[in-house]
């Protein structure tokens, strides 16, 4: 058992300060009702971004859209292997910790950045929240894998999303004392973001379209030129199958490779988009009639938003999404897609989103505090 909120004494008039550091796509989304919650709190705080990613389509467009603040520091790192980017993101990082010195470091998920920020915190001596813990696809050969192990295990406070990943780290040795099961920030992220859909009407037209949506970014489907052909090989009999386009907002590693690989897009089965801003995405999650990915945080917003999901990878760190028969997990095998497919379509999609009630960062700020 987790401890729960409501078991530590509320405190007050507590001063602390946190640092967030944060680098990809996902990790702003994740972090905005954090950021919003130390805002409204009045909480010290500042943000470090590592600018792994930094195209303004993976970047900008989230901080002006979920109106966040500039960084207070951006490392500039960009795009580069793996190692030289941990190291570089600890090395830049150093000074400005020895000089701010917060008391706490969260991160959120599993990117090169969380790792790299949880070890130089740990370094220095700096107590590391990890935001979404105890995620484990056991799969080895995933560079997430690494980083969410390794991120756990030097993690002074372990959020996790629902009891799964709870048992998880009990499993692995972490102490029942550091760990706190609290649901996912992405249902605070989508609440706040759902009801703006409704004031852009330039989404109206998705609600009377019958399309599917697709997005793939896993190095092991997007880097392989067979994995890559086979999802688009799928998804155009798929389409024609059903008569609905595929909408495509493509990922900048996944346009990269489809220009190595020089494959082409048939513009009558797919909607090409260039990566969309949030409020688009969630808008095209939400009258989509099914969608295929590989990314995490999709997995679990389809299952928020109560559309079905078929994940093409042979593995999900989201299985409750699966239990709870939001999600299909198919590989890439095009038999196993098509009869998830039939499936989906045929369901009715009535599930209990498990990844709490959208109070997640109030809760991560109040433990926080209370530690
Ligand atoms: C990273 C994370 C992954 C996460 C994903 C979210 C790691 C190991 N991977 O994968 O867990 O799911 O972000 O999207 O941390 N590029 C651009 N512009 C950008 C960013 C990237 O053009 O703003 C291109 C570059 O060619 C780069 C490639 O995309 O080499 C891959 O970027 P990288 O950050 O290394 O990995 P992602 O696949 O984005
Ligand atoms: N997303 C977005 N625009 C896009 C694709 C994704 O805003 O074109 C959002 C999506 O809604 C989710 C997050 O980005 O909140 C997921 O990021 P991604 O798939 O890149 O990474 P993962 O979750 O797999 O780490």
């Amino acid at each position: 058992m987790a401890n729960k909120m409501g078991a530590t004494p509320i405190s007050k008039g507590i001063k602390m300060k946190i640092a967030i550091i944060l680098g990809t796509r996902p990790e702003i989304i994740k972090m905005s009702p954090i950021i919003r919650e130390c805002i409204d709190q009045n909480i010290d705080f500042f943000i470090i971004h590592s600018n792994q990613h930094y195209s303004q389509e993976m970047d900008k467009i989230f901080f002006d859209e979920l109106s966040l603040p500039i960084p207070k520091y951006n490392l500039n790192v960009g795009s580069k292997p793996r190692e030289e980017m941990i190291s570089q993101i600890e090395d830049l990082s150093r000074s400005i910790l020895e000089s701010e010195k917060p008391d706490w470091i969260m991160v959120q998920g599993d990117t090169n950045t969380v790792l790299a920020g949880a070890q130089i915190a740990s370094k220095l001596g700096i107590k590391v929240g990890h935001i979404e813990a105890g995620l484990r696809s056991y799969d080895q050969s995933m560079p997430e894998e690494t980083n969410r192990i390794k991120t756990d295990h030097i993690s002074n406070l372990l959020f996790t999303p629902t009891a799964i990943q709870t048992n998880i780290l009990l499993k692995e040795g972490i102490g029942q004392e550091k760990i706190y099961e609290v649901g996912n920030t992405i249902v605070d992220a989508v609440n706040q973001s759902i009801k703006l859909i409704e004031t852009h009407t330039e989404f109206d037209h998705l609600k009377k379209k019958k399309y599917f949506l697709l997005t793939t970014h896993r190095p092991s489907n997007v880097d392989n030129q067979k994995n890559l052909q086979n999802i688009i090989n799928s998804l155009t009999k798929i389409s024609e199958k059903y008569k609905h386009p595929v909408y495509f907002p493509i990922h900048p590693r996944t346009q990269k490779q489809l220009d190595l690989f020089n494959l082409k897009l048939d513009s009558k089965i797919f909607k090409i988009l260039p990566p969309v801003g949030y409020l688009e995405m969630l808008a095209l999650e939400k009258n989509a009639q099914l969608i295929f990915t590989d990314s995490g945080g999709i997995q679990e917003e389809a299952c928020i938003l109560r559309v079905p999901c078929i994940t093409l990878r042979d593995n999900t760190e989201r299985p409750e999404t699966v239990d709870v028969g939001a999600n299909i997990v198919t590989g890439l095998n095009y038999s196993n897609i098509l009869k998830a497919t039939q499936t989906m379509l045929a369901t009715k999609p009535s599930w209990t989103n498990p990844f709490g009630n959208g109070d997640t960062s109030k809760k991560i700020i109040q433990i926080t505090k209370n530690n």
